[in-house]
């Protein structure tokens, strides 16, 4: 008997065959066939030949992240003097975290270095593939593994130097059962499945829920109301990204305020906005001033320019008339936690 879901995944094997001939084409060394071994234990090999080829969507999404670009990003090898420090290159080219377990830090995998975080580093078992249901007929024999369908699973890159987790624990999302991948892997529209897409401060689109805001004239202040909705601080945890309000008056020189990560060197105070936390902030108007402006302004790198910094919201007055413009729609409502997850 054929069922819809058989002829669903004959499809999706013939496309996906199609997808490897496609490949074979221009990229020959990448997807040569003829590893005899299974698919899980192929880390060695670039993710696409080892997953890509049956899987290209996700390897599609994967390959713009910051996952993909651990090892290559400019910022990474510039303060880890290309990877010449040994403590700096476990989780920026991992071996399977599973291989290791879910609470201590991956071991350092020393070859395809340049794949960063391979798609094995998270999905990788002995006997085939983390997932959230069984396959076993499928070539990579998925297997259901309820903890890496919890929060935890972010855990052992994510937490033993960049801290996401302390933040994490105390938070709205983790009480409500929100988990990380609730939040950065959201459910793909064209198939049963999560975007693996580059979800995190190079996407102002996605930067724009981290923050509920208002913006109100209250008497001879303008009041900017800012609410944290990330499960961390926000900005997050890359010391890179800026976020910026900036106070206009007429033509008077802009007032700023920044929250920003310091860096390990910096003595300056960590003002980023805490863990769900609302955050006010006040601007005296200079008398007889005609043109308020906010903006509430982003840049993902230091060196950015004000004009190239992504808007995430801006309001103006130009006549003194009350006025409140809110960002709250674009926040990141808890989603409800997902039907398969086992909680964070
Ligand atoms: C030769 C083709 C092939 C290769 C190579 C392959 N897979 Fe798969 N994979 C499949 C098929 C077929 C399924 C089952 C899809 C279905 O039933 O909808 C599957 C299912 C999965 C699932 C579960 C999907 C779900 O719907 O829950 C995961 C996770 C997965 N693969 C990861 C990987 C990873 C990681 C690699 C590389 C190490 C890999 N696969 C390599 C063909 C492949
Ligand atoms: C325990 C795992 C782990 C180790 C060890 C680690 N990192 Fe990272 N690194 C991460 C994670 C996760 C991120 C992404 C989130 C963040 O920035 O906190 C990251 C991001 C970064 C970034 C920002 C990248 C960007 O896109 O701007 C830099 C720079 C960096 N790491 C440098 C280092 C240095 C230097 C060391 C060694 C002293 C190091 N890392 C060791 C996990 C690790
Ligand atoms: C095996 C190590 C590892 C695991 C596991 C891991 N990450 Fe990461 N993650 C990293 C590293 C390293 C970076 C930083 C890469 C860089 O900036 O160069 C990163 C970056 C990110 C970013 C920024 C991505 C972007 O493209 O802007 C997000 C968001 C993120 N991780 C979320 C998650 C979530 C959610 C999980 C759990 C499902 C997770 N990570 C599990 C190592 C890991
Ligand atoms: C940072 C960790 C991480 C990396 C790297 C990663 N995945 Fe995943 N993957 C996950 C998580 C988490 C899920 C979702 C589990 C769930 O449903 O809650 C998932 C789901 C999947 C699924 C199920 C179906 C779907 O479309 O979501 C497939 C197939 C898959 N991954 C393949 C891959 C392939 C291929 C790569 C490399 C190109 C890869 N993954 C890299 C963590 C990762
Ligand atoms: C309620 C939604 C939500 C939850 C839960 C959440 N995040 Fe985030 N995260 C965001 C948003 C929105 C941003 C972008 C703004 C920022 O940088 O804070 C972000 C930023 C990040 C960044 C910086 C990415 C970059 O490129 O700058 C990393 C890394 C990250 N999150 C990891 C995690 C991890 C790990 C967890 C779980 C422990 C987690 N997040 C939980 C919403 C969430």
């Amino acid at each position: 008997m054929t069922t819809t879901r058989d002829t669903a995944r004959a499809a999706r094997v013939a496309r996906a065959g199609a997808i490897v001939l496609a490949l074979a084409s221009c990229r020959i060394e990448e997807v040569a066939p003829g590893d005899p071994r299974p698919p899980w234990q192929q880390i060695d090999r670039p993710s696409l030949a080892a997953c890509g080829g049956c899987h290209f969507e996700v390897y599609e999404e994967w390959e713009r992240s910051l996952h993909h670009r651990a090892w290559s990003n400019e910022n990474v090898r510039a303060e880890t003097n290309a990877f010449a420090q040994p403590g700096c290159r476990a989780c920026h080219s991992p071996l399977p975290i599973f291989a290791t377990g879910l609470d201590r830090r991956p071991a350092y995998r020393d070859v395809n270095q340049w794949d960063g975080v391979h798609c094995l580093s998270c999905h990788g078992l002995d006997d085939g593939v983390a997932a959230a249901r069984d396959v076993p007929d499928a070539p990579c024999r998925p297997r259901r593994v309820p903890d890496f369908l919890t929060a935890q699973a972010c855990w052992p890159c994510h937490e033993p130097t960049h801290h996401a987790f302390e933040e994490y624990d105390r938070s709205d999302a983790r009480a409500v059962g929100v988990r990380c991948v609730d939040c950065h892997m959201q459910p793909t529209l064209h198939r049963a499945g999560r975007s693996h897409g580059p979800h995190g401060g190079l996407d102002p689109e996605f930067v724009k829920r981290a923050v509920a805001w208002q913006v109100e004239r209250a008497g001879d202040v303008v009041r900017v109301t800012l609410r944290n909705r990330t499960g961390h601080k926000f900005p997050g945890e890359i010391p890179s990204r800026i976020f910026q309000v900036r106070f206009t008056a007429d033509d008077a020189e802009p007032t700023w305020v920044t929250f920003r990560k310091p860096g390990k060197t910096e003595t300056r105070a960590d003002d980023r906005l805490d863990v769900d936390e609302t955050r006010r902030l006040e601007f005296p108007i200079p008398a007889g001033a005609r043109r308020l402006a906010i903006a509430l302004l982003w840049k993902p790198f230091p060196l950015l320019p004000d004009e190239a910094a992504a808007v995430l919201g801006e309001w103006s007055e130009e006549s003194g008339a009350p006025a409140v413009e809110s960002g709250e729609e674009a926040g990141v409502s808890p989603p409800e936690a997902s039907p398969e997850a086992g909680g964070p």
